[in-house]
């Protein structure tokens, strides 16, 4: 069976409904941003703060060429950010089936409003940033995913539902 890989919008639930899929199918579990926070002992906020988004991506690429040797299943969920990098693109296609959580601009923004851990969303203006940022992604997650998936209506069970249901008949 193949690693799982979810990529979508800031908010669109990747994490916890990673997290719970991971248990579900008895995988590991990695959540890029989790993991560099814990590497640079720093919250995703002080980073871009101190060292900058492009240092950031950095960090991000890196981590994804690490776990290119990882051994064993597990679900991947990744930062909003991590497809639009063409070598990103590439290394999360080669780690397993990619699955795009999607989510409309009203789900994001109830879900994201009032974060202080997402240094592209802070300030006013909030609508403006995620359609902004929506419509320069949208085609590059549909573009990287073998799999799409809605998650408005859906709570975190059902989603993992089905994605399970996805791995037992092998589409995935
Ligand atoms: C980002 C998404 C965030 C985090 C960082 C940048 C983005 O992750 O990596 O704030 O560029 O979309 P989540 O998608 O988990 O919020």
């Amino acid at each position: 069976m193949t690693n799982i890989v979810l990529i979508g919008f800031m908010g669109a639930g990747k994490s916890s409904v990673g997290r719970v899929l991971a248990r579900s199918l008895e995988y590991d579990f990695i959540d890029t941003d989790e993991q560099i926070e814990r590497e640079q002992r720093k919250k995703i906020s002080v980073i871009f703060e101190k060292y900058g988004e492009a240092a950031f991506r950095d960090m991000e690429t890196e981590l994804l060429r690490r776990l290119q040797r990882k051994k064993g299943n597990f679900v991947l969920s990744v930062g909003g950010g991590m497809p639009v990098r063409e070598e990103n693109r590439q290394l999360l296609q080669s780690l397993g089936t990619v699955v795009y959580l999607k989510a409309s601009k009203e789900t994001i923004i109830a879900r994201v409003s009032g974060d202080q851990n997402r240094p592209l969303l802070q300030g006013e203006g909030l609508e403006e940033k995620v359609a902004a940022l929506m419509a320069a992604r949208a085609q590059i997650y549909e573009e990287t995913a073998n799999v799409q998936l809605q998650t408005d209506d859906c709570t975190v069970e059902e989603l993992v539902q089905k994605l399970v249901a996805f791995t037992g008949t092998n589409i995935l």
